[in-house]
This record gives C-alpha cells, structure tokens and sequence, in this order.
C-alpha cells in the first residue's frame, strides 16, 4: 500500500510537470462543420502533422505542409510574425500554438489559433496559395482618438506603406511602420500576410483587413484584425518585436471590444 501510495504521488507530479500550461492565444476558430471523433485517423494526422509543423516552423519561422492520404488527410500551416522569426518567442509560440489548438478544437479537422507573434492553422481541406478572409475577427479599443480626420489621414499613409513592403518577398509577408502624430503620441502599425500567398493575394488580404478599420469606427485608439491568411494592426504604444522596456508605459489598459466578420 505505502509503495501505491509513492506511485501515485510520483504520477500526480509527472501529471503535474506535463500539463504546464501554454499562454493564451488571442483568439481561434473550430470550424463547427468538420467534426471528427478522437479517435479518427483525421485526428491522428492532425497530431502528426502538428508535430511536424512545431519541428519544422523555427528555422525559418514558416513551415506549410500535408500529412496522410486519401479522406484522411489533412494540410497545416505555422508562421511566426515577420519580426519575430529567428527568435525563440517564435518557437515557443508555435509550440503553444500547437498544444492549445488541440485543447481547443479536440473534435474539429479544421481550425486556426491566432497569436500576436505566431500563427497556425489546418485543415483536412486543401487552403494552402488560397487568400481566405471567410471568418475574421475584430478586436478594437473602445476609446476614441482625439484628432480623427487627421489620424485616418495619417494611418491611410502608413498602411499603404506596409502593403508595400508585406509584398516584396525578402519582408516574409510582413510590413511596419510609424509616424508621430504629435510630440507625445506615436501610432504604430502592422501587417501581416501568411507565406503562402502570392503578392495581389496578400495586397488583397491586407486591404480586406484595414477595411475594418473604417467599419468599426475609423477613431478608435487601437484596432487588430485577424483573418485565415493575414493580420493586420495598429496602436499607440510600440507593438513591434521585441517590445522595449520602455514600451509600456504608455500603454493605457482601455477596454477592448471584439467583434466578427463574415462567420
Ligand atoms: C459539432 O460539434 C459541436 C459540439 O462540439 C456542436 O455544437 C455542433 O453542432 C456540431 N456541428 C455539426 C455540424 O454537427
Ligand atoms: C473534412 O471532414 C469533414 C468531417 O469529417 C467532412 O464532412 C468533409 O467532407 C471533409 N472535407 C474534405 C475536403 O475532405
Ligand atoms: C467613439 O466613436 C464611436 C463612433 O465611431 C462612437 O460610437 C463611440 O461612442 C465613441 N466612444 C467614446 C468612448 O467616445
Ligand atoms: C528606451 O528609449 C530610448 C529613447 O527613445 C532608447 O534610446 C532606448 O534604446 C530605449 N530602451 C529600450 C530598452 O527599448
């Protein structure tokens, strides 16, 4: 009995180191129309195809690729953020990625998990060199900027400028940017594309994204948008990688609202 007793207690802390808690993502999707049991050979490739892209994604923080044949097969693709790639935030974050999408979506072929610096996304559907803006979330900071009509001009300006640089293939898809708008306040900005896109796909993506922009407003403070195939984002306060020390301390924690498009 006293040496159950030990095993157990020796179980309870391997459980315990196991089930480490991976950092929460800023928002996913289980496509609700592709059930599959846990015990599928779907759901077997998801798993080997997970591992696969948590082994492959860091060298060049992009890994796209299919596991299995026949109905069971299914497509996957990791990516980190632009200016996070070669750092081992990416890393990290593709193994949350692919650890959370799991716990998340346990009974879905197709579903996609959205960081700040990392992205994953599968399906047993072939989506790869395919723009998809079918589902997209909102997430927008309540408060208003002060100065609208010249902020919108302004943010127009910068988001030009990173649709051009996401394009140009050495930028993997990604474009940054920032202008002061007065002596105190600076507006930075992001855009993101998935690897796999071609250029007017991912101009195409980008502008579907900052429409959003004006949908919800055109004045708020902040505003990130997230799509299948890009992310797009601006703010106040320094958001580009790494994050300085000195970064937060103009981060106000305003109220932020989400919303969804097309679900
Ligand atoms: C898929 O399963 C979820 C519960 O996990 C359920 O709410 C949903 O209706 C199911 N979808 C279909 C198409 O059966
Ligand atoms: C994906 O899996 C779902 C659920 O098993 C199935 O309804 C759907 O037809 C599959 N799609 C493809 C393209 O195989
Ligand atoms: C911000 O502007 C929107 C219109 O774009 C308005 O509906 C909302 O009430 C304003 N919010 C605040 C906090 O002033
Ligand atoms: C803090 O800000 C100053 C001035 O903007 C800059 O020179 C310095 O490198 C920053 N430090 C960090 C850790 O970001």
């Amino acid at each position: 009995m006293k040496i159950m007793g030990q095993i157990c207690i020796l179980i309870l802390l391997v459980l315990g180191i196991c089930s480490i808690e991976a950092a929460d993502p800023m928002a996913d999707f289980c496509n609700k129309d592709t059930n599959i049991s846990k015990s599928s050979q779907i759901s077997a490739n998801i798993d080997a195809l997970l591992a696969e892209l948590v082994s492959k994604t860091d060298s060049t923080g992009y890994f796209a690729t299919s596991y299995g044949k026949g109905q069971a097969q299914v497509y996957g693709l990791a990516q980190c953020r632009g200016d996070v790639v070669g750092s081992k935030d990416c890393s990290s974050c593709i193994q949350d990625a692919a650890k959370e999408i799991r716990q998340r979506c346990p009974d879905q072929a197709a579903a996609t998990i959205w960081y700040d610096f990392c992205f994953l996304r599968y399906s047993n559907k072939s989506f790869i060199g395919e723009v998809d803006t079918s589902y997209g979330i909102i997430f927008y900071n309540v408060q208003n900027v002060t100065d609208p009509e010249k902020f919108v001009k302004e943010l127009g300006a910068l988001v030009d400028n990173i649709k051009a640089q996401a394009v140009v293939p050495k930028n993997l898809g990604f474009g940054k940017g920032e202008t002061k708008l007065s002596p105190l306040t600076t507006l930075y900005a992001f855009g993101q594309c998935t690897r796999d896109l071609a250029k007017l796909d991912c101009s195409q993506c980008l502008a579907i994204a900052v429409g959003n922009y004006e949908t919800i407003g055109g004045n708020r403070r902040g505003c990130r948008v997230l799509y299948g195939s890009c992310y797009v984002r601006y703010e106040l306060y320094p958001i580009f990688y790494p994050v300085g020390s000195n970064s937060s301390m103009n981060v106000v924690a305003d109220e932020t609202k989400m919303t969804l498009v097309n679900p």
